[in-house]
């Protein structure tokens, strides 16, 4: 079952709400409801994460029902229901990363951040979580940092300690 979090109200920009118009322009009359996965990015870029309060708000924006809404943002690992660090860590979890080390690469990372995944560090600049198949089966482990989505390959413990140590100095 879908868990989202809190229902603290949100507002949404004027200049947010501007982009949610030219999105719906670029669908025919009446397919407004495609206009929903720009939408929900737009609105993760703004506030961060998704919450069932925002959700709701783009559900009567868009005038469809909330739990069309939650099914979309939950289906796609890229949305988030819950709020994340200012970059997310996202490690490749299938099976062919697996046998070279993502599992072992997400305990080191867990140890390495202090918090287990999906939380945020205290200073708010980091979190992680695995993910499915990065497409680079060939290459892992692999992980991708959001939220610009820069990709990593071929990764050991050593390299994920100086990508992080990389961010902090940012
Ligand atoms: Fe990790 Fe495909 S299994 S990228």
């Amino acid at each position: 079952m879908l868990k989202v979090e809190e229902q603290q109200p949100v507002e949404f920009s004027p200049a947010l709400l501007t982009k949610f118009d030219e999105i719906v322009k670029r669908y025919p009359e009446g397919k407004h409801k495609s206009a929903l996965l720009p939408i929900l990015h737009e609105v993760q870029a703004e506030l961060g994460w998704l919450s069932a309060a925002a959700m709701d708000k783009v559900a009567a924006y868009l005038d469809i029902q909330d739990i069309e809404v939650y099914e979309v943002a939950s289906f796609y690992s890229m949305y988030f229901l819950k709020p994340q660090g200012k970059y997310v860590l996202e490690v490749c979890r299938t099976g062919p990363c697996c046998l070279v080390g993502a599992e072992k690469l997400m305990g080191h990372i867990e140890n390495k951040l202090g918090v287990k995944e999906n939380e945020v560090t205290a200073d708010g600049l980091f979190s992680w979580r695995g993910v499915e198949c990065l497409a680079a089966c060939g290459y892992g482990p692999v992980l991708q940092i959001g939220p610009e989505y820069t990709f990593y390959e071929n990764l050991n413990e050593q390299k994920v300690d100086e990508l992080i140590e990389d961010l902090r100095k940012k």
